[in-house]
């Protein structure tokens, strides 16, 4: 999908209420929270956008904290969570070595190709015995079965996806995380409509999948514009989140 940074600088405005609010946001959150230890004191919510997510992570005694790059997301966040959010490049953390019990990331993997730098940096930041959970295989899960899907379903390219799981988990194994657990959140709102994927095919957000052939896009989004009840929004997708855990004695 075509998201990019420079979309979330424009984004920002609306992000919210297309990206399912609060149930999204809440679902999203306590999947993070299922996976971060019982003990943890700190975890640092990476590519927080909004916020809306990061400030439903709350649990005694663990301070939560989010980085974003993007200038306009961290301005929502920070009106939400006032002083708890920095501006920082995941791939270049202002946190000493050994210095955090989590890393969370909802929702960033799936965008960036620098997968292994994000992971590495997280790495470094947490402390033995500290918790990465994200999301991986974001685009997959958008293939819930549906009419949508059986037309999408030949163009697309699970096995080319920056956040695949099992690129993740070899990526964390080389930085020393060991697979530590996993689960999954419904994306509310987040069912496909056949407008809603024709739009967006037509505006070019899944353009990687056809490498510039703009007739195969036009061809695509002309059949998903003739499918039934177009503004019907199909089943949710179920986002998978996944954790890797910094070993003690590393
Ligand atoms: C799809 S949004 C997810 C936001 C939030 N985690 C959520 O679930 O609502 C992706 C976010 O990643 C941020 N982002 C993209 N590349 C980044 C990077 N290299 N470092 C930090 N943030 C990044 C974007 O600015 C955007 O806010």
């Amino acid at each position: 999908m075509a998201d990019t940074l420079l979309d979330y600088e424009t984004e920002a405005a609306h992000y919210d209420e297309t990206r399912g609010g609060v149930p999204r946001a809440e679902a999203a959150a306590a999947a993070v929270l299922r996976l971060v230890p019982p003990g943890a004191r700190t975890l640092l919510d990476l590519a927080c956008g909004t916020g809306l997510v990061t400030g439903r992570i709350v649990r005694p005694g663990l301070k939560v904290l989010g980085a974003d790059a993007a200038h306009a997301m961290l301005l929502a966040a920070g009106r939400r969570l006032p002083g708890r959010v920095l501006r920082a490049d995941a791939r270049r953390l202002p946190f000493p070595d050994a210095s955090l019990d989590a890393v969370g990331a909802v929702w960033l993997l799936h965008l960036v190709p620098f997968t292994e730098e994000i992971v590495a940096e997280a790495a470094r930041v947490l402390r033995p015995g500290g918790v990465l959970a994200v999301t991986v295989d974001k685009d997959a899960a958008h293939d819930v079965g549906s009419d949508i899907d059986a037309l999408l379903r030949p163009h697309r390219a699970p096995g080319a996806a920056h956040d695949r799981a099992g690129r993740v988990e070899a990526l964390a194994a080389a930085h020393g995380l060991a697979p530590a657990g996993a689960t999954a959140f419904t994306g509310h709102g987040q069912g496909a409509t056949p407008e809603g994927t024709a739009r967006k095919l037509r505006a070019g957000y899944y353009a990687s999948w056809f490498r510039g052939d703009r007739a195969a896009t036009d061809s695509l989004a002309t059949a998903v514009a003739a499918l039934p009840d177009q503004s019907r929004p199909r089943p949710a997708p179920e986002y998978r989140l996944a954790a890797y855990a910094k070993p003690v004695s590393s």
